[in-house]
């Protein structure tokens, strides 16, 4: 009888964090290191947020909360849906659960079968093939195209679905890609989900704050209303509060799906840490304009960047709507030599050989889906990306 269990062997370890863990070792043995892996803004969390966790820890507010939130929780989640999305909710049709990350799991855990399939554009965010498959289903994939900023058509779509599908997943704006839907793009997706009817809409809004330029950020249920009762709209504070340490996500559905979550939440992690969840109230209720602020940093950073490596002769980096990522494509180094003799066959050999000569730490596309691409955070500071986009730039000349 072995020990680990089959479910174990279908998935992989995060590559993202793979990624951090190998630049943190090399520059603990004292390499100069730049890493642009990390998913989570530089920014640190708002003051008046903090303030409301201390409050909460001097009341007492530290002990077991109701599993899926408190409710000063989930009427604020469903103002903030009223208020961004239009979209009305009533508190038993939230879920709030240890990150958004968590809030996708259940979901997962909680509806899918065996044989059952979920749709994924590609690239896509690392976790959803994987939590698809610890969930039993089996995940599916539709490739979005540099030329369309990687996003996909509605006739992929239309193409792609099959009698199996349980779920299609949404992201925009994207990680890895940035890539934001229009309300025309998303529109002709919805149309295309309004003729299959068996196709549920996990929509991952994580991002919806972090929207540049003159880009409008909306959701599939906001854009279809016909499809609300079989849309589950997934949240959270990590990214637009810089909160990504507090652990609070959440969603809001159809209300037996909410209870299928819970459900499954009681019999693992319990409630969301007590605290996190009281300054989850001040970050949704509170005031917001510092999103606009930390945005017009985001912006110059993204400009930079997407300038510093369009002047790479071999990369072509679209520049995206949203988010803090680019994902350029290299298909013009590919089957290029570095001065060490390492052919870059491909985008994984790519970001090796790049960390080990440059000490620039990005994420190869593969792990993302869709290749030859890299990612790149930016939520780091003008100066490191500088630097690591100039060491790229010299990367990338030396090679023959
Ligand atoms: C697209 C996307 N969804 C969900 C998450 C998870 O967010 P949380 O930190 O709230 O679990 C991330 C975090 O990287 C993400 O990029």
């Amino acid at each position: 009888m072995p020990f680990l269990s089959e479910t174990l062997s279908r998935v992989k370890p995060s590559p993202t964090i793979a990624v951090t863990n190998m630049a943190a070792e090399l520059k603990a043995s004292g390499k100069d290191v730049i890493g642009l892996g990390a998913g989570e803004p530089d920014f640190d969390t708002p003051e008046n947020i903090k303030a409301a966790a201390i409050a909460a820890i001097d009341a007492g507010k530290t002990k077991y909360t109701a599993v899926d939130g408190i409710p000063e929780l989930k009427k604020a989640i469903c103002a903030k849906l009223k208020r961004d999305n239009g979209l009305d909710y009533a508190t038993d049709q939230i879920s709030v659960g240890t990150g958004g990350k968590q809030v996708l799991y259940n979901a997962l855990m909680a509806t899918m079968n065996p044989g059952e399939e979920v749709l994924i554009p590609a690239p896509y965010w690392v976790s959803y093939p994987d939590m698809v498959l610890l969930a039993g289903g089996t995940p599916t994939f539709v490739e979005g195209a540099l030329e369309t900023n990687f996003k996909i058509t509605a006739e992929q779509l239309d193409a792609a679905i099959t009698p199996k599908t349980k779920w299609f997943i949404f992201n925009s704006p994207s990680n890895p890609s940035g890539a934001g839907y229009s309300h025309d793009e998303l529109k002709a997706l919805t149309d295309v989900l309004m003729k299959h009817p068996h196709v549920w809409v996990m929509t991952d809004d994580m991002y919806e704050h972090l929207a540049y330029d003159d880009f409008k950020f909306c959701t599939p249920a906001e854009v279809e209303p016909g499809l609300y009762d079989r849309t589950l709209t997934v949240n959270g504070v990590s990214k637009a509060y810089a909160m990504t340490g507090w652990r609070i996500g959440y969603a809001a559905g159809p209300k037996e799906l909410i209870k299928a979550m819970s459900k499954i939440q009681s019999q693992s992690t319990s409630n969301p840490c007590s605290v996190s969840q009281w300054a989850a109230v001040e970050a949704l209720n509170g005031p917001q304009d510092f999103i606009a602020k930390n945005n017009e940093t985001f912006v110059r950073r993204r400009n930079l960047v997407c300038e510093m490596l369009n002047a790479i002769d071999g990369i072509t980096c679209p520049v995206p709507e949203g988010a803090f990522y680019v994902y350029p494509s290299l298909a013009g180094l590919i089957g290029k030599t570095t001065p060490d003799g390492v052919k870059i066959e491909n985008d994984e050999t790519f970001a090796t050989a790049l960390l080990e000569d440059t000490g620039v730490a990005v994420v190869f596309g593969a792990a993302f889906g869709l290749s030859p691409n890299f990612r790149i955070s930016y939520a780091t500071s003008d100066e490191a990306l500088k630097e690591a986009c100039t060491r790229i730039q010299t990367f990338c000349a030396s090679l023959s």
